[in-house]
C-alpha cells in the first residue's frame, strides 16, 4: 500500500463541483484583479480568526514581508524570531536588509522559547534593543507558540508581534482565561494558503489579519504599490495582491475547514494511541498537546511531527515501504549557508540543532484511512523492534 504524505484528492473530490463553479464565476466576471471575491474572503477570514480586518495577499511569505514593511523594517534594524521554521520567516527580514536575531526553541512544542526570548532581549545592548522592530513567533506545525509569555515580553520591551500563522489557521490557545485564535494574538497575523496548508488554495496565496484599522489601511495601500489614487504614490509598496481565483476557491473551502481540522485531530489521536501501544517509548516522541506555558491549545495538525531516534534511517526505511514522510526542517537558521555571516556555529542553539536531527512528519491529511495509519505505526515499530 502506497501512503503519500499528503493527498489532496479526498478534499478535492468532496468539493470538485463547487470549486469549478467558483473558478468559472471569476472567469465569467472578467474581474481578474481584486474585486468582490477578495473582499468576501477578507470578511470571512476576519470572522473566522476574530480580527477586525484582513488583507488578502499573494503568499504567506508576502504577508510577512508586507507586515515588516509596514513596520518600517530596514537597514540597521533587527527582528527577533525562532531559529527553527520554514525559511521565509527569516528570509523576509534579510530581504529588507535588516538582521534576524535567532532564539532557540522549546523542545516539546518546537516553538520559540519565551524564556530564551526574554534573555536575548535583556542581554542585548541598549542601542541594538532600540532597533528591534518586531518579534516573529511561529505557530509551528499548527500549534500556537507560548503566547502568554511572549505577549508579556512584547509589552515589557514595547516591540510589536508579527505572528507567523502560515501553518496554523484555526489554532487556538488560552490567553488570560480567554480562547483566542492564531492571528488575533499579536499585532499582525500572517497566513499562507499554499496548497498543503489546512486551508490551501489551488496555487499561492496568503492573508494578513490585524485589529488596527490604521494598520489595515496602510497594508492595503502598500499591497498596491502605495498608490491611493492610480499613478499617485504616497509611499512605496509592491504588487502583493491575492488572485481572485484563489479567493473564490478558498471561500468554497473555508466552511469545511473545521471539519478537516477535526479529522486531522482524530488522526493524531489515533496515531498517539497506536504509538502508546507500540512499545516504542524511548525511540520516538509523539507531539504534545498541553504545555505548562500554553494551556488549552487547539493544535490543527498541519503536520503531525514525531521525534525519532536514527531519524534518517527510519525515513529511508519508510520510503522503501512506500510510506512518505518529510523533515521539516533539517537545518536551523543559524547554520543555513546564507546566514553564516551572522556568526552562527554548531552548539549555539542546542535545542533546535538536536530537534532538526530528529523531527519527522508523518501522513495526517483528512482522508487517510485507519488502515494506512496502522500501517505507518506498524512499519515504524518494525524498524525499531525487529
Ligand atoms: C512557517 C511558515 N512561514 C511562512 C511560510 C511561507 O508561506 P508561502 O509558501 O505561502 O509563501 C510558510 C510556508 O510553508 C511556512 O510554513
Amino acid at each position: 500500500m502506497k501512503i503519500p504524505l499528503l493527498d489532496l484528492n479526498p478534499s478535492l473530490n468532496e468539493l470538485r463541483h463547487e470549486i469549478f463553479e467558483a473558478v468559472t464565476r471569476v472567469i465569467n466576471s472578467t474581474r481578474y484583479i481584486m474585486g468582490p471575491e477578495i473582499e468576501g474572503l477578507e470578511k470571512e477570514i476576519s470572522e473566522y480568526c476574530g480580527s477586525s480586518d484582513s488583507i488578502g495577499v499573494s503568499s504567506g511569505t508576502d504577508a510577512l514581508l508586507l507586515s515588516l514593511m509596514v513596520l518600517n523594517v530596514g537597514p540597521g534594524d533587527f527582528v527577533v524570531t525562532s531559529n527553527f521554521s520554514f525559511f521565509a520567516t527569516a528570509g523576509v527580514v534579510a530581504r529588507l536588509n535588516a538582521t534576524p536575531i535567532f532564539v532557540d526553541i522549546n523542545q516539546e512544542t518546537f516553538n520559540i522559547d519565551p524564556n530564551q526570548l526574554r534573555i536575548v532581549l535583556t542581554e542585548m545592548d541598549e542601542v541594538t534593543r532600540k532597533r528591534v522592530r518586531a518579534i516573529i513567533p511561529v505557530h509551528l506545525y499548527g500549534q500556537c507558540a507560548e503566547m502568554n509569555e511572549i505577549l508579556k515580553v512584547s509589552k515589557e520591551f514595547d516591540i510589536p508581534i508579527v505572528e507567523d500563522c502560515a501553518q496554523a489557521i484555526g489554532a487556538e490557545c488560552l490567553i488570560d482565561g480567554k480562547k483566542k485564535n492564531a492571528g488575533s494574538l499579536g499585532d499582525f497575523g500572517c497566513f499562507s494558503f499554499f496548497p498543503s496548508k489546512n486551508l490551501g488554495g489551488i496555487g499561492d496565496g496568503g492573508i494578513i489579519t490585524v485589529n488596527d484599522p490604521e494598520m489595515a489601511n496602510l497594508l492595503r495601500l502598500k499591497r498596491v504599490h502605495g498608490g491611493e489614487r492610480k499613478y499617485y504614490h504616497r509611499v512605496i509598496g509592491g504588487n502583493f495582491r491575492l488572485d481572485p481565483i484563489q479567493a473564490a476557491v478558498l471561500r468554497v473551502k473555508l466552511p469545511y475547514l473545521n471539519k478537516w481540522h477535526k479529522q486531522r485531530q482524530e488522526n493524531a489521536s489515533h496515531y498517539n494511541k497506536l504509538f502508546a501501544e507500540s512499545g516504542l517509548g524511548g525511540k520516538i516522541i509523539t507531539p504534545i498537546l498541553e504545555h505548562s506555558q500554553c494551556l488549552h491549545n487547539r493544535h490543527i495538525y498541519n503536520q503531525y511531527v514525531i521525534r525519532a531516534e536514527r531519524r534518517d534511517e527510519l525515513k529511508t526505511f519508510l520510503a522503501m515501504n512506500e510510506i512518505d514522510s518529510e523533515v521539516y526542517y533539517p537545518i536551523p537558521f543559524h547554520l543555513q549557508e546564507c546566514f553564516l555571516h551572522l556568526g552562527g556555529k554548531i552548539g549555539d542553539f542546542p535545542v533546535s540543532e538536536s530537534v532538526a536531527k530528529e523531527v519527522l512528519a508523518l501522513p495526517i491529511f483528512p482522508g487517510i484511512t485507519e488502515e494506512m495509519r496502522q500501517t505507518v505505526v506498524t512499519k515504524i515499530a518494525n524498524f525499531y523492534l525487529i
